[in-house]
C-alpha cells in the first residue's frame, strides 16, 4: 500500500509517501518560521494562508522524488487534529479533493499518535508495548502505549507545554523565535548550578507535570543588567530543571509500569541534554530508548502517512470535520478492513 501524508496542524506545511513494503519513499517539507519570526509566536491566519500557498507544489515534489502519481496511490493521510483549526482545514481539503479526484481512501490521522509511531520509521524500531513521553510545543505526555491504539495517558502537564515553557522562557530573555532551540544552544555555553530553580512536581507522587512556574522563576532569578554569561548560566539551569523533571518522571513512569522501553518523540526530543540525560537514566535501570531522527522529532509529513498506513482501513466519516483539541486517549485500536 503507498500511502501519502499531509501535515498542516501548526507552522510547517509537508508531504510525504510511506510504502508499507518499501518503507518511507519520499518527504517534502516547507517550515513558516520566517513568516512568524517577526510576531514572536505562530499567527494562525497568516499560517493558513501560508498552507494554502505550500501545500500543492510539496504534494507535487514529494509524488516526484517517490517516482509515483496519484494514482499510483491506495490512500491519503492527513493531520485531522489536535491543532489549529484553520491550518488542519487546509490539509484535510486537500486531501479530501485528492481522495474524492482520485478515487482514494482519506484517512484522519492523530497528530500526536503519528508523534509517537515515529521511531517506527527506523531500522531498529521499538516494538510495544512501551512508555511514550510526547513533549512538544502544545502537548506534554507521559503514556503506556500497549499497542496501536490502546493509549492509557499516566501524566501530563497541568499548565505549560514543555516546549512552550522553553519558547516562552527564550522569549523573555530575548533570544529569537522560535526560542527552544535557541534556548538549548544557550543553556550548552552556562553551567547549571549557579542559579538554582525549582523542580516542580518532583515532591508530587504522581506522573503529571507543570512547566509554567518556571518561567516565573527564572524572571525573578534573571538579574537586572544580566551579562551574557549570567544568561547562558540561567539557560543551563533551567534546562537542566526541565530535563531532571522529564527524566525522573519517566523513571517513575518505567518502574510503576513495569514497561522496558521508553520512546521519546516531539519537537523537544531534539534536545541534546534531555537525550543524554535519559539515556543515563535508561542505561542505570535496563530500559532501552528510542527516538525517531531529528528531521522527523519536530512535525513532518513522514510521521502522518506512517500513522496513515496503519489505518488505512478507517474511512473518515466526515473528512472535512477538523478538530482542534482531541484526547489521545479518544483513540482505539484500528478497526480491520
Ligand atoms: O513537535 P513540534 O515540532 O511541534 C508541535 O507539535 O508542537 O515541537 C515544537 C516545539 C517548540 O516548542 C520548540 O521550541 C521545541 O519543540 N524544540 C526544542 C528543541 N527543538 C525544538 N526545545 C528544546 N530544545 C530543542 N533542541
Ligand atoms: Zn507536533
Amino acid at each position: 500500500m503507498k500511502v501519502l501524508g499531509i501535515e498542516s496542524s501548526c507552522d510547517e506545511t509537508a508531504a510525504a509517501v510511506y510504502d508499507t513494503e518499501a518503507g518511507l519513499r519520499a518527504h517534502a517539507l516547507f517550515s513558516q518560521i520566517d513568516l512568524h519570526a517577526a510576531y514572536g509566536g505562530v499567527v494562525p491566519e497568516l499560517a493558513s494562508r501560508d498552507h494554502v500557498r505550500r501545500i500543492t507544489p510539496l504534494v507535487r515534489q514529494a509524488l516526484a522524488e517517490a517516482g509515483l502519481g496519484f494514482e499510483d496511490l491506495d490512500a491519503v493521510a492527513y493531520t485531522a487534529g489536535p491543532g489549529l483549526a484553520g491550518a488542519l482545514m487546509v490539509g484535510a481539503s486537500v486531501a479530501t479533493g485528492i481522495a474524492l479526484a482520485h478515487g482514494l481512501t482519506p484517512v484522519p490521522v492523530h497528530h500526536m499518535e503519528a508523534h509517537l509511531l515515529a521511531p517506527m520509521l527506523e531500522a531498529e524500531a521499538p516494538s510495544f508495548p512501551f512508555l511514550a513521553l510526547l513533549v512538544s510545543g502544545g502537548h506534554t505526555l507521559l503514556v503506556a502505549v500497549r499497542a496501536l491504539g490502546e493509549y492509557e495517558l499516566l501524566g501530563e502537564s497541568l499548565d505549560d507545554a514543555v516546549g512552550e515553557a522553553f519558547d516562552k522562557t527564550a522569549k523573555m530573555m530575548g533570544l529569537p523565535y522560535p526560542g527552544g532551540p535557541h534556548l538549548a544552544a544557550l543553556a550548552e555555553q552556562g553551567t547549571p548550578g549557579r542559579f538554582r530553580l525549582p523542580r516542580p512536581m518532583l515532591d508530587k507522587p504522581n506522573l503529571d507535570f507543570s512547566f509554567s512556574g518556571l518561567k516565573t522563576a527564572v524572571i525573578t532569578a534573571l538579574p537586572e543588567n544580566a551579562s551574557d554569561a549570567d544568561k547562558a548560566d540561567l539557560a543551563a539551569e533551567f534546562q537542566e530543571a526541565v530535563v531532571e523533571t522529564l527524566s525522573v518522571k519517566c523513571e517513575r513512569a518505567l518502574e510503576q509500569t513495569g514497561l522496558e522501553t521508553l520512546v521519546v518523540a516531539g519537537g523537544v526530543g531534539a534536545n541534546r541534554r534531555l537525550r543524554s540525560r535519559l539515556g543515563e537514566m535508561v542505561a542505570g535501570c535496563g530500559a532501552r530508548l528510542f527516538y525517531p531522527r531529528i528531521e522527523y522529532c519536530t512535525d513532518n509529513a513522514a510521521m502522518v502517512a506512517y500513522a496513515g498506513a496503519q489505518r488505512i482501513g478507517e474511512r473518515a466519516e466526515h473528512p472535512l470535520v477538523v478538530r482542534a483539541r482531541w484526547p489521545l486517549s479518544e483513540l482505539r485500536p484500528p478497526a480491520v478492513a
